[in-house]
Order: C-alpha cells, then structure tokens, then sequence
C-alpha cells in the first residue's frame, strides 16, 4: 500500500487505516472476530487504529486493547476524550489507557467539535485541552487531535487557537458540495503540515454500493490517511484490495 507522511510526527502510514468503532456487538461482530480482523489487519501492513472513549460503553477500546496487549509496537492508537472539562477528559484518559491496556497512546482527540460553543469548552480555562497538554508532558499522549463533521471553520479557528498535531475530518464523497472540508479546511492543515485522517468515506455505510469508487475519491485526496469501520473481514479484504491497487 502507498504510504504518505503524518505531518510533523516523523511517521508515515498507509493510506488505508483502521476505524475502530465497528467492532463490537452492536455490529453483529463477536470478540473473536474482532480480535482476528484486528490482527489480520496488522498482518496486512494496516498500522493506524482510530477508536474513542464513547463507543459502546467502552467495548470498542477494550476489544482493541486485547490486541494492543501483544502487538503494542505495531499500532499506532488514536482515541478520543467526550468530556469537555479538563477533570472530566483526564478520568476519561485514565480510563481509555486502562481498556486499551497500554501506558500511553500515540494521539488523543477532542471528540467531535460539532459546534462554535463546544470548541470553546475544549479549548477554554478549564477544558479539556489543558489535559491533553498535561499529559503530553507526562508522556501519556504524544499528539494532541481533535475531530470535527460539521463545519470546516471550526476547525480553521481550532488550528488558530492550539497547534493541533492531526485532526480527522469527514470526507464522504457526498458531502463534498456543502460544508466541505476538503475545500475549507484541508488546504489550511496542509500549509501547517497538520496531519488530516480521512473518515465517513462509506458515509456511515450508505455507500456502500459504491465501495470503490467512495475508497478511490478518499484515497485521492491529500490526506495523510483514510480511516474506514471495517465489522468483518470480507470488508476488510476488499478494502485492503482497493488501497493496495491505489497509487
Ligand atoms: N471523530 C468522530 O467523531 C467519529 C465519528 C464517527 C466515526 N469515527 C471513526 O471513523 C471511522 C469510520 O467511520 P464509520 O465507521 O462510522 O463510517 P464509514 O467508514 O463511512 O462506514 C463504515 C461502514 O461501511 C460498511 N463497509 C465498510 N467496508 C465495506 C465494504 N468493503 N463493503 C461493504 N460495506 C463496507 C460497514 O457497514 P455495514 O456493513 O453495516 O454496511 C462499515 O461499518 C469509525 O470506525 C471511527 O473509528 C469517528
């Protein structure tokens, strides 16, 4: 798989990654399968994990961390912190780590910035932005992220505020006329070597009549990396496919 740089971090990822939030019940996926799509995944050359504190009263991280448990120099861990307080986020961190079962995680992400009011929560006296940056002095986040679907200007003014390491943004082929990140925000992530991470390609699946053609579209972007749910292997299969006939 073609392979690209992660802004300034020093690594490079393939342009196919891991969306982590699909592997649990709710998806009709058992902790078996999860365990081997995730292993497989590795296997394959996949080395980017996205998950987050929220999904499913935690099973997502803590299938993922059964995985971390044995392979943590192979994976890069990108979760998220709902909790805008900066007391609230750091319990959550604590929490995360401790399902992810591993002492520190490659990036933390403020979760879904979906309005002017949250990013100013965030990032504000008291918000959760200030745990991110403690525990990065401690060594238990390297990169600080945040995540946002809606509006693209949340994000430039995020970028104005903090001097974000990565941010993962919606991308679907079908949001690409209203609101588009692609065109409002991307330019300027790139200009300050922000590292971007693609998501919601499939559109939350609703394209997945157009699997190919929705990879290709994310695939060429100037992303550093796309994150695709991935439940069962046939889809991981076709989407390692797709990306490994990229470039
Ligand atoms: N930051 C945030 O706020 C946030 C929010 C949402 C998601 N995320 C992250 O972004 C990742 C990607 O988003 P997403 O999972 O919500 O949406 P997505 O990648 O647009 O869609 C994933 C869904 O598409 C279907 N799919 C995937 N590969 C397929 C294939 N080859 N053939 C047929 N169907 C296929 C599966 O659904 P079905 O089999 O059910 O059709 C899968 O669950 C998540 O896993 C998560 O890590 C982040």
């Amino acid at each position: 798989m073609e392979t690209r740089p992660f802004g300034k971090t020093g690594e490079s990822f393939p342009i196919l990654s891991f969306g982590g939030q699909r592997i649990v019940d709710e998806h009709n996926c058992t902790e078996e399968e999860a365990i081997e799509i995730v292993n497989v995944a590795i296997d394959r050359g996949i080395r980017y994990f996205d998950t987050a504190w929220i999904y499913s009263d935690g099973q997502a991280e803590t299938r993922l961390g059964k995985v971390v448990k044995h392979r943590r120099s192979e994976m890069w861990i990108a979760t998220k912190t709902w909790n805008t307080s900066r007391d609230g986020a750091r319990r959550q961190l604590e929490t995360s780590l401790t399902r992810l079962q591993t002492d520190y995680v490659n990036e933390w992400r403020l979760h879904n910035v979906w309005d002017f009011a949250r990013l100013n929560e965030f990032t504000g006296k008291g918000g959760a932005l200030e745990a991110a940056i403690q525990a990065r002095d401690e060594g238990l986040v390297k990169n600080i992220s945040i995540s946002c679907h809606t509006d693209p200007q949340i994000l430039v003014e995020a970028l104005k505020r903090f001097p974000f390491d990565s941010a993962l943004i919606a991308v679907s082929a079908l949001d690409h006329f209203i609101l588009s990140f692609v065109e409002e925000f991307l330019p300027v992530a790139i200009a300050q070597d922000v590292a971007t991470i693609g998501m919601k390609v499939l559109g939350l699946g609703s394209l997945t009549h157009e699997v190919e053609r929705s990879l290709r579209y994310a695939f060429g972007l100037p992303l550093s990396t796309v994150i695709v749910g991935m439940e069962n292997m046939q889809q991981l299969e076709q989407n390692l496919a797709i990306a490994e006939s990229t470039g």
